[in-house]
């Protein structure tokens, strides 16, 4: 037996202990660290979470297998009900890339700006969530994020705080409240291919790139707005 797979055996038994009968399940979470573990679990008795087991959701968990830390958080579909505090554990997790909190129930939550203390995030998904009120300018710390979708929410006021997001390829803020003229930077972004709109109180006009801009949209969805 090598000492690393000692050191996975000793972490296996702290799983076991926490998620029961049920470790082969959560291979992926095998190689977080306790401090880790701990704040994944405050973070889900921050909740209601009956519509998930606790299995359901470390399996939705992987840490780096060097340093321990959670990088990525998959939370299954209608997981968790309630608020999402500006205190959650949640925002202890530093070292996310990947956070997909989509199609949950943060009942009436605004944004918290604490999203910005995650800003190693490339991939950052909130849609379908109750979440209202304004993107907090602080998201623009955020500037690893190559995808974020706040798709489906009750989001208001502008998107401004997106150009500094210089990395995003693909970005959906469909079916919120956004309201004003759309940027013409937007339409300009260096890497960004997809971009979906659709379903806010957008006003024209649209200064659709021409051939000689560094435009590189492919996919641009305006559609149910009010221009
Ligand atoms: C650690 O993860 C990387 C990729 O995520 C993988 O290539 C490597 O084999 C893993 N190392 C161990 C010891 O599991
Ligand atoms: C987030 O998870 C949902 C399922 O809950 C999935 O449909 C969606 O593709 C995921 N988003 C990203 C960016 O991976
Ligand atoms: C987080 O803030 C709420 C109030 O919004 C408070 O009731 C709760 O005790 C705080 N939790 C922690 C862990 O500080
Ligand atoms: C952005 O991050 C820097 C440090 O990385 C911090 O000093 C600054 O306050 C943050 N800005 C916002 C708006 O969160
Ligand atoms: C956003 O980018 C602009 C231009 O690069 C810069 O002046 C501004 O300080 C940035 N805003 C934040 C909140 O980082
Ligand atoms: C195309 O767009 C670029 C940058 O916005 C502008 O400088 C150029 O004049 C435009 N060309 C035409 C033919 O409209």
């Amino acid at each position: 037996m090598t000492s690393k797979s000692r050191l996975c055996f000793s972490s296996l038994l702290l799983l076991h202990c926490i998620v029961f009968d049920s470790y082969f399940l959560v291979i992926n979470a095998l190689a977080c660290r306790p401090d880790q573990i701990k704040a994944l679990l405050e973070f889900k008795n921050e909740f209601e979470s009956g519509g998930c087991t606790r299995i359901d959701y470390f399996n939705g968990v992987l840490c780096d297998n060097k340093t321990g830390a959670v990088t990525k958080l998959e939370l299954p579909s209608g997981c968790f009900t309630g608020n999402l505090k500006p205190n959650s554990s949640l925002f202890e997790l530093h070292k996310l890339r990947y956070l997909n909190l989509s199609h949950n129930n943060f009942i009436s939550s605004s944004l918290p700006s604490e999203f910005s203390n995650l800003n190693r995030l490339e991939v950052l998904s909130l849609s379908s969530n109750g979440f209202l009120g304004q993107i907090p300018s602080s998201y623009s710390n955020l500037t690893w994020l190559t995808q974020l979708d706040i798709s489906h929410n009750e989001v208001t006021g502008s998107f401004q705080i997106v150009q500094n997001l210089t990395k995003l390829s693909i970005l959906d803020l469909s079916y919120n409240h956004f309201s004003g003229t759309i940027p013409s930077y937007l339409l300009t972004m260096p890497f960004l291919s997809y971009l979906d709109l659709r379903g806010n109180h957008l006003t024209g006009p649209i200064k659709v790139p021409n051939s000689s801009s560094s435009s590189r949209l492919e996919h641009l969805f305006l559609g149910h707005n009010k221009y």
